[in-house]
């Protein structure tokens, strides 16, 4: 059976990859920081779906547990790798202390470079693999230090996508709108604050994202909304998007 790492498959968008990556047929790597739930899912989806569901238990931001992952890249073959795991901050970039805004930096970029860097070399030498970043339609947007780091991550998955289509390997950034997952909950954001047509299921997202990779797109914006919210962000003065995209977030209000 061929392998998928997934990153943050306890909760939401991750867990909905698992299952999906599962039904596909593939054994599992999950990781995660929460142990005891790593091994709750793990067991959860061997009862379903019968493949083997390795647990590696580790803070991504902490450089020896990322070297732990990094090196599970060498002891066997991983065809998928799912950089999934992240967070959100409620409070603007000034109001956090520094160390957290360099963690979620670190998470939503350094581990995304790293254990994409880590996963291709051997995707390159066996001539196959895939790689799906998770990014955010808010990279799109001028929302905050959030779609700073989403912009990164799309703009850097396209290009490698590009430049490693040659080899066999293929690289997809997922841009989600507003799925129902933990992500807001744990940043306390007050959800009522988002129309509920904007909102979208992590199955269905996961789906479309899978079919996207099968197509061989390097970017993927599940939802025909959000498909039309990107093409607009062509067109849309800077300033505008800006003043739209602040809207629900705390300390700021719509100029
Ligand atoms: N939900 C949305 O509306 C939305 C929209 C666009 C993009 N996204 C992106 O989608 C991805 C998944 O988000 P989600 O909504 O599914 O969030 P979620 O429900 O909160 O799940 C986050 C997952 O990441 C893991 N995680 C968090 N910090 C970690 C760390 N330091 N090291 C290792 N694992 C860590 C969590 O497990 P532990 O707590 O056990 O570590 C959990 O499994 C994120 O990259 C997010 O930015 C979400």
């Amino acid at each position: 059976m061929p392998t998928a790492l997934v990153t943050g498959p306890t909760a939401g968008i991750g867990r909905a990859f698992a299952e999906k990556l599962a039904l596909e047929g593939y054994d599992l790597v999950l990781v995660a920081r929460d142990e005891a739930r790593l091994k709750e899912v793990a067991a959860d989806i061997t009862r379903q779906h019968g493949v083997e569901c390795e647990v590696l238990a580790a803070d991504l931001t902490e450089p020896d547990a990322l070297a732990r992952v990094e090196q599970r890249f060498q002891s066997g073959p991983i065809e998928v790798l799912v950089n999934n795991a992240g967070f959100g901050n409620k409070k603007p970039f000034w109001a956090n202390p520094v160390e957290v805004e360099e963690k979620q930096l670190d998470l939503l970029v350094r581990v995304v470079l790293r254990l994409t860097h880590a996963a291709v070399l051997p995707m390159i030498e066996r001539g196959s693999g895939a790689v799906i970043n998770v990014s955010s339609v808010s990279g799109y947007l001028q929302r905050n230090v959030y779609s700073a780091h989403k912009a990164w991550v799309t703009s850097f998955s396209a290009g490698l996508a590009a430049e490693l289509h040659s080899k066999g390997v293929a690289v997809m950034a997922l841009a989600p709108g507003f799925v129902h997952t933990e992500f807001h909950d744990r940043m306390e954001m007050d959800k009522s604050v988002i129309p509920s047509f904007l909102w979208l299921n992590a199955e269905d997202l996961v789906d479309e994202a899978w079919q996207d990779l099968m197509r061989g797109k390097p970017v993927s914006v599940p939802s025909r909304r959000y498909k039309l919210i990107v093409a607009a962000t062509r067109f849309i003065p800077r300033t505008l998007i800006t003043r739209v995209s602040t809207i629900g977030l705390d300390g700021r209000r719509s100029r």
